[in-house]
């Protein structure tokens, strides 16, 4: 066992739990050097694809809505001026790389993919864990975007419910930097919304089950080190605050679903039948 008794109660308990020291610091570095590569390599498209948590803006172009088995590289919301040139650096205006660099980018598979990961999905309760998508996270300075307060399970459903997200600190993640906050013991009420991909495969819509605001007053903040490892249950209500300072915030997550769970074709992301969802 990785996880005590007392861990895999908290995290049933709370939602969440955070494991410290988790990877070591060279493997963050060797992360985070990839992801790096991966952008300076990334040629924009003519439209270029910013990513926004806001439900109402939210992005779901072609690029976005067919990345599922990609290596994709979007933009951070502020990236641009209103001339639509770069503020920034094209390294320092990515807001993320997804959704599938743990399939086709090895140095991101063997961070993905190790015994002890599958280990700790085995302890909290998947019987049969698929990687479902990852997504290395930069939360620019300066223009890193709010993520608003959302459940992972509204844009990854499942039937029964069955995902939960592994986000690892590749850096040290501060309230000034913009780190994660949760809201304690939140999964243990309903799924507000469901996001949909429209039938004509682009665009998408949500519908929201309750209405009433998060209870932001509960939120706490998750200020953790690099080589840090947060679970995450999929029904969490999360989020992160802007990064206006000067540093970035980079992170990597892998999201998990049960293998034996239904996975709706209207779900937003979709990969090609060639490449399966796999395990560990
Ligand atoms: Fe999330």
């Amino acid at each position: 066992m990785l996880l005590s008794q007392e861990e895999i109660e908290l995290f049933e308990q709370d939602g969440f739990l955070v494991l410290k020291d988790f990877v070591s610091q060279y493997a963050c570095e060797a992360l985070r050097n990839r992801a790096m590569e991966i952008v300076e390599a990334f040629k924009p498209p003519e439209t270029v694809s910013i990513f926004t948590t806001n439900e109402q803006t939210r992005h779901s172009d072609r690029y976005f809505m067919e990345s599922g088995d990609k290596i994709s590289c979007f933009f951070e919301e502020d990236a641009f001026t209103e001339k639509g040139e770069l503020r920034q650096a094209k390294s320092k205006s990515i807001n993320k790389i997804g959704h599938a660099m743990h399939d086709l980018d090895p140095v991101f598979e063997e961070f993905s993919r190790t015994p002890e990961l599958a280990e700790i999905a085995k302890e909290i309760g998947f019987a049969d864990p698929k990687i479902l998508q990852s997504m290395f996270i930069f939360k620019q300075p300066h223009i890193g975007g709010e993520v608003s307060c959302h459940q992972d399970s509204t844009f990854l459903y499942t039937e029964p419910l069955s995902v939960k997200g592994f986000w690892f600190a590749m850096e040290d993640a501060t309230q000034e930097n913009g780190c994660l906050w949760a809201i304690p013991g939140g999964h243990k009420n309903r799924l507000k919304s469901r996001f949909y991909r429209n039938k004509s495969g682009d665009g998408t819509r949500i519908e929201v089950f309750d209405e009433t605001p998060w209870e932001t007053a509960k939120l706490v903040p998750l200020e953790v080190k690099a080589g840090t490892l947060v679970l995450l249950h999929g029904l969490l209500p999360h989020m992160s605050y802007a990064n206006r300072s000067t540093r970035t915030r980079h992170a990597f997550t892998l999201h998990l679903i049960e293998g034996s769970a239904v996975y709706p074709e209207w779900n937003w992301l979709q990969r090609s039948p060639d490449m399966p969802v796999r395990g560990f």
